[in-house]
């Protein structure tokens, strides 16, 4: 086996160490290089183009993280930037009332989006979740709320307590995918004083393996969902845009009272959105107030208008989904012939490499060594996040990286 070097990445470290002195923790959250494999991956990027990415040593990657998801057809996509830069040349972007984009987008999503009849633009996911959660509460009266996977970092529902009074989450309580008993149970107690049950409809726990829905799993939520007169909500932040244009909602045929969208609906720029049945969405319009200086900026918009006219002219997603197939297909069969306790989930847009879980904690070591080898051969995928596939990861590419998740499956079991 070819012995690899270790990437120098000597200008990362540099701008890392300045970084600890200036910013908590250098950088936020899951850009942490705890949170890859630290010593490894470069911490610094430069530019990307396409699928691929360099970072500030030059060090080259085809990429599998995707932005951590809203890339959907690739690092700076010329006709996305330019319709942008032609907004802000040619109109502006930041006023004090509203341009008419939101009607345009409106629109469109109702077209594409079984549960889309009314919608509010905000910014992030944590933005969109949290105004779901308000807006469901307001419709119903009630308080409590039964969660499924992960919506961002804010007091309601993010995973690190720091901070938060126990008062903003006590009334919030999490189930497993694919766990319908677990749920009817929290139900049985909780159900009467449930404004919401809000889950990712297709699974995808943070570090853990992905899964499918089980058969009956999305219908039986559902159905406990109107038993107890709760607003089901979707969060597909993830699945939005990019398991079908109408999110995971319509490729499952099981249709939620809200959802939320963000990321790859606008390939990059910061936009998320609520969108749901009328009678729940008017909430919003009387009962609660949802403002900020920034939600209506037109450039955002206009990225998502452009992005979806792109993904619905060129079938983009029909695309990943054909080319991720074969790819991942190809993916298990390495991974059977390695036998190295490899474990392959997900679907073709959105997939992971994980190691059986071990008593000994054998499988940390493989994972450090497989994902070391990947990066060291550049390509770019994360241990602890499923891997994405974007329009322009051409045929070529996947297959230089099934040739490389080869290699580095041999090195692993070979170690
Ligand atoms: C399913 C899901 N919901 C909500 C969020 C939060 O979105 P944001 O990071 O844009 O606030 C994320 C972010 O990764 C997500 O994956």
């Amino acid at each position: 086996m070819k012995e690899i070097k270790k990437l120098n990445i000597t200008k990362s470290r540099d701008l890392f160490e300045e970084a600890v002195a200036l910013i908590p923790g250098g950088v936020l959250g899951a850009r942490k290089p705890a949170d890859f494999i630290d010593g490894e991956y470069p911490i610094f990027l430069e530019t990307g183009k396409g699928c691929r990415l360099t970072d500030v040593d030059g060090n080259e990657f085809i990429d599998f993280l995707c932005g951590y998801g809203p890339i959907i057809l690739g690092y700076r996509e010329d006709e996305v930037d330019e319709a942008v830069y032609k907004q802000i040349r040619d109109k502006g972007f930041c006023f004090t009332l509203t341009q008419k984009y939101q009607n345009l987008l409106a629109k469109k999503l109702t077209e594409l989006v079984p549960c889309s009849e009314l919608s509010i633009f905000l910014k992030t996911g944590s933005d969109a979740t949290t105004a779901s959660i308000r807006i469901a509460r307001a419709y119903t009266n009630k308080l409590k709320v039964m969660r499924c996977g992960y919506h961002g970092w804010h007091d309601w529902c993010v995973e690190m307590k720091g901070g938060i009074p126990a008062k903003l989450f006590e009334d919030v309580f999490e189930f497993q995918y694919n766990n319908l008993d677990q749920l009817k149970d929290l139900m049985a107690t909780h159900g009467d004083e449930t404004a919401a049950i809000i889950m990712t409809p297709f699974g995808h726990p943070n570090h853990e393996k992905m899964q499918i829905p089980n058969p009956g799993f999305l219908e039986g939520v559902r159905e406990i969902a109107d038993r107890y007169g709760a607003v089901l909500i979707y969060d597909e932040i993830r699945t939005g845009f990019r398991l079908s244009m109408g999110g995971a909602q319509k490729l499952y045929g099981v249709t939620p009272d809200l959802s939320v969208l963000g990321k790859a609906i606008a390939n990059g720029y910061p936009i998320s959105v609520v969108t749901g049945k009328k009678d729940v969405m008017m909430a919003a319009s009387h009962k609660l107030f949802i403002s900020s200086t920034f939600f209506p900026n037109s450039d955002a918009f206009v990225a998502a208008l452009k992005t979806i006219e792109i993904l619905e002219r060129d079938n983009v997603l029909e695309n990943i989904w054909e080319k991720g197939e074969r790819f991942i297909k190809k993916i298990q069969a390495a991974i059977d012939k390695h036998d190295v306790g490899a474990e392959l989930t997900g679907v073709a847009p959105m997939f992971y490499i994980t190691f059986k879980k071990d008593e000994t904690g054998a499988h940390k070591g493989k994972r450090k060594d497989f994902y070391t080898q990947l990066i060291r051969r550049g390509f770019f995928f994360s241990p602890f996040h499923h891997g994405y596939i974007s329009f322009r990861h051409t045929e070529e590419d996947l297959e230089l990286t099934l040739n490389a998740i080869d290699e580095s499956l041999a090195f692993t079991k070979q170690k």
